[in-house]
């Protein structure tokens, strides 16, 4: 599948690795390759300059951001949280009209450090932002709940755990449920929470994801959701 990732960072790049590695066709988009491809230190989270990365995963070229929405059948929303509405701009209205836009972003505020605030929360998700904003776009809502390295391989965490998707399109659902699959989610850990209003729920997990990782010390760690029947 031609597969569009809009993040270049660590997300983004774990996934486009992960989906080439998959035999996926696949370009990540940034808002200026030159600018990208300059940067020679780490940014201010650490993750290594993009360059760097692209030398060891040759299989994923770096284009621009209308160019990555002219190629993906499928374009996954890994941008900056607070930048994804600006980002998905850049790509466009029209390369996103009837496709799959998985969006695994989160609304955080990471200004005054660990843990985060939610800039969007309670009666509105970025989900729906993001839905409202491209509303001939088919968004799913999935993906965020998990440290990327688990996005990509459950496996790292053990036992049955879950993972959920929200969105208005069934036919979108499948289709990135199928990509949790190929990623290694068994089908019964994927839990539909109807439709993209569902994204309220999962967005605000994130609240308590951080607080779970200042006791754990670790990303490496999922929910479990089970029920009676
Ligand atoms: N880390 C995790 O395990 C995890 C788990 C769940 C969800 N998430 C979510 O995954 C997403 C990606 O996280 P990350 O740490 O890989 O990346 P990030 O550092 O949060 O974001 C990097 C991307 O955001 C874009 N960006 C930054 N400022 C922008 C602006 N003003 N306008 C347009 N685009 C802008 C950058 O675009 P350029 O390439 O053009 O510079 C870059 O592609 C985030 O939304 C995060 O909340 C992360």
């Amino acid at each position: 599948m031609k597969i569009a990732i809009i993040g270049t960072g660590m997300v983004g790049r774990g996934l486009a690795a992960r989906l080439a590695g998959l035999g996926h066709d696949v370009v990540i988009g940034t808002r200026d390759v030159d600018v990208t491809l300059a940067r020679t230190t780490p940014d201010g989270m650490g993750t290594p300059p993009y360059v760097q990365w692209q030398q060891e995963n040759s299989n994923v070229r770096l284009v621009t951001l209308p160019e990555a929405g002219a190629h993906g059948e499928v374009v996954i929303n890994a941008a900056n949280g607070q930048n994804a509405l600006a980002a998905l701009e850049g790509v466009g209205a029209e390369p996103l009209a009837g496709k799959v836009l998985l969006d695994l972003a989160l609304p955080l505020d990471l200004s005054k450090g660990l843990p985060p605030t939610l800039t969007i929360s309670n009666t509105d998700s970025l989900g729906e932002q993001i839905q409202r904003a491209f509303p001939d776009a088919r968004v799913v809502k999935s993906l965020n709940s998990v440290y990327y390295q688990v996005m990509i391989d459950p496996t790292r965490v053990p036992g049955p755990h879950s993972i959920f998707v929200a969105g208005d399109d069934s036919d979108a659902k499948s289709i990135v449920e199928g990509l949790l699959g190929e990623f290694g989610w068994p089908t019964e850990s994927i839990i539909d929470l109807g439709d993209i209003t569902g994204a309220r729920g999962v967005e605000m997990y994130a609240r308590l994801f951080f607080t779970l990782y200042n006791a754990f010390g670790t990303f490496d760690f999922n929910i479990n959701v089970t029920r009676a029947n």
